[in-house]
């Protein structure tokens, strides 16, 4: 975030309180129930979370709520149940049964429903062809797939048999996809032909067949749902078509009892340091979080139609699109392609059409609606439109505030969610019948999140200082520990702040409690939205056959919230040209997908650096900031290095 944006937070006064229409009729309609509640939930968590558990199936109740050993938490222990069971099984025989699990619309504009019922013979089917190919409790399963009805269906498939899937990203690369298997040790892939993305087609399946080169030894099979239809090569022996293999099996597959701790996902996420981390959730905590958060949070209702617009890829598309909404037997829309095909008006459409209720986007995505003009939303019916949230990165005033009257009419709640990965279900949100909200600022703890920040040495700091946003209790959702490297999680979460999860943010808290969250304080970007290791692009730069050195910094962006500028060192006698610039960025595309193209490579003869040889980014941030170098350079090795860089015209 710019500090232009973080000024205009500690001006920002504005506060809408919740209609007395809607609080009326949320679930929680006031502060002072808000309080009652998370002040239970922190001074009683054993009762607090057994209640909210209690509303789930589980096939054996835990016996211990929760087993905390810094940093190792066991949710829920000796407890039995099943998340494609919740999320499906326990709506059939209800009034459920036929409603529309899934409402879901094609870029190119097919439209296909799936209700319950439905839904849940897909999965039983899916699991059977799963179960039919060997997959056992417990292996790891790549799902690298479009925004397709069987992408959910497949990672419920998993849930039901016990595998543990990994869902991929459809915008990474080969690379990226090998990366995630030989680390994940995946047996299986399952993919599609190709998805659809602003009226072409992305050839997912060859991305696989590229990964699968080489030495990801561990695949035994990979089976591809037919989508696009463009000609596609299939291995004999390891590739099979979706719909062949869903012919060959029938549809009764009960839902296996799996130990509370059980690995349902393990979603690989950017750090600070070259290597994507596994994040790892498990199966009762996770779902707890996620069918309560929805619920609360979006005060979901029988008759919504709720959109949440991410990516199943992300960890929003694992929590709000496909576990917590089904776990709430609510009706999901999944739309697969671009807000701007063929129009920039497809998103209202999609609302006017479907009559869209509970619509869940991100900042950048406001922004580039902003720009794109109101004459787009105007020309369609958004009245049905109840409730807004927004998620991803911090939502600057501006565009909180056009979200509240140009999308929401002026009568529609937001609710500003900050989460992560790692702690699986939204922990910082407003309450949307219960707690006025600011734009600009995340609101609130969640029930059961003890969120403080602090400074350097821990301490708590007063109202409006800024520091390190911390947790200091644990909570179900959160993630377990990073796949196969038990230290790392240890270090990276659990070290910087003594006796808490240290959360990689900036923040401060205002006088009223309210926190407002600064962006990340690690050498993670956060590019619309998506989080990006500047180590993994600098290892990327590095990678290319004429690159010395390379350090990567965001620049303030005013659509993406972050740009990524990467400043190169050659090797001797490379010329600097502008082909080569461009060959640069494609090749970090090639290693790590285009979510990560720099829009900026500038060229340096060197880059400036401590006298013990580290990098000193925060003056290059200032650089491609194009700011005045300001504060302490006494370290630096050699200040021309710094007179050049600043100098530099590209
Ligand atoms: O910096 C915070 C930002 O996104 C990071 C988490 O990214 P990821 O694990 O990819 O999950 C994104 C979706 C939950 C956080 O460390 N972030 C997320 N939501 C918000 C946010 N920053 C400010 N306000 C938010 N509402």
């Amino acid at each position: 975030m710019s500090s232009k944006n973080i000024e205009s937070h500690l001006v920002e006064k504005r506060v809408f309180k919740p209609s007395r229409d809607f609080s009326k009729k949320a679930r929680i309609g006031s502060m002072a129930e808000y309080q009652k509640l998370w002040e239970e939930s922190i001074a009683k968590p054993d009762k607090f979370w057994a209640r909210e558990a209690s509303e789930l199936l589980w096939q054996q109740k835990w016996s211990k709520v929760l087993e905390w050993k810094e940093p190792f938490a066991k949710w829920f222990v000796g407890g039995h149940l099943n998340v494609s069971e919740n999320c499906l099984d326990r709506h059939l025989g209800t009034p459920r049964q036929n409603k529309a699990a899934i409402l879901w619309e094609g870029e190119p504009g097919e439209k296909r429903t799936l209700t319950y019922q439905q839904l849940h013979r897909e999965v039983c089917r899916f699991a059977n062809v799963l179960k039919a190919h060997k997959v056992k409790k417990g292996e790891r399963v790549i799902i690298y797939m479009p925004m397709v009805p069987e992408a959910a269906i497949a990672m419920l498939a998993c849930a039901r048999i016990g595998a543990t899937h990994s869902v991929v990203f459809g915008g990474f690369s080969a690379e990226a996809i090998r990366d995630r298997i030989s680390d994940s040790q995946a047996v299986l892939v399952i993919t599609c032909d190709g998805g659809y993305r602003r009226g072409s087609v992305v050839p997912l399946k060859k991305n696989v067949d590229d990964a699968l080169k080489g030495d990801a030894q561990t695949v035994r099979g990979v089976i591809a749902f037919k989508r696009t239809g463009q000609e596609t090569h299939m291995e004999q022996g390891r590739d099979t078509w979706w719909h062949d293999e869903m012919a060959k099996v029938d549809a009764n597959c009960p839902a296996i009892p799996l130990d509370s701790e059980h690995p349902l996902f393990v979603l690989y996420t950017s750090g600070s340091t070259g290597k994507p981390k596994g994040i790892l959730h498990t199966t009762g905590g996770y779902l707890v979080g996620a069918y309560m958060t929805t619920k609360y949070v979006f005060d979901l209702r029988d008759e919504d139609v709720y959109w949440c617009t991410a990516d199943i890829g992300w960890v929003t598309g694992h929590s709000y699109i496909v576990y917590g909404p089904l776990a709430n037997g609510a009706t999901i829309l999944m739309y697969e392609g671009a807000p701007n095909w063929p129009e920039n008006d497809r998103f209202w459409k999609i609302i006017e059409d479907y009559r869209v209720t509970i619509f869940y986007t991100a900042p950048t995505a406001i922004r580039a609606f902003i720009r794109w003009g109101d004459q787009w939303v105007k020309k369609h019916d958004l009245s049905s439109l109840r409730l807004l949230g927004s998620v991803g990165e911090p939502i600057n005033p501006e565009a909180w505030m056009w979200y509240h009257n140009v999308i929401g009419g002026g009568r529609c709640p937001i609710v500003d969610t900050w989460w992560q990965t790692e702690t699986g279900a939204i922990m910082i949100t407003s309450l949307p019948g219960a707690v006025p909200t600011k734009p600009g600022s995340a609101a609130l703890p969640f029930f059961g999140v003890d969120a403080v920040v602090v400074d350097d040495n821990g301490d708590e700091v007063g109202p409006n200082v800024g520091g390190k946003l911390v947790i200091r209790k644990p909570w179900p959702s959160m993630l377990r520990t990073i796949h196969g490297d038990k230290p790392r999680y240890k270090k990276t979460y659990w070290a910087e702040v003594k006796g808490a999860y240290f959360a990689g943010d900036g923040a401060r808290r205002d006088k009223d409690g309210y926190f407002w969250i600064v962006g990340r304080i690690d050498d993670v970007l956060n590019v619309a939205g998506h989080r990006i290791g500047t180590s993994e692009v600098e290892s990327a730069l590095v990678s290319h056959a004429v690159v010395a050195e390379a350090a990567v910094v965001g620049r303030p962006d005013d659509l993406k919230g972050q740009a990524v500028v990467c400043f190169v060192t050659l090797k001797q006698d490379v010329t600097a040209t502008e082909q080569l610039r461009e060959d640069l960025k494609k090749h970090v595309r090639h290693v790590i997908g285009p979510v990560a193209t720099p829009d900026e490579i500038r060229f340096a003869d060197a880059l400036p650096k401590t006298r013990s040889g580290k990098i000193m980014r925060r003056l290059l941030k200032q650089v491609a900031a194009g700011v005045t170098v300001t504060g302490d350079t006494s370290s630096l090795e050699d200040l021309s290095i710094l007179a050049k860089l600043a100098a530099k015209e590209d």
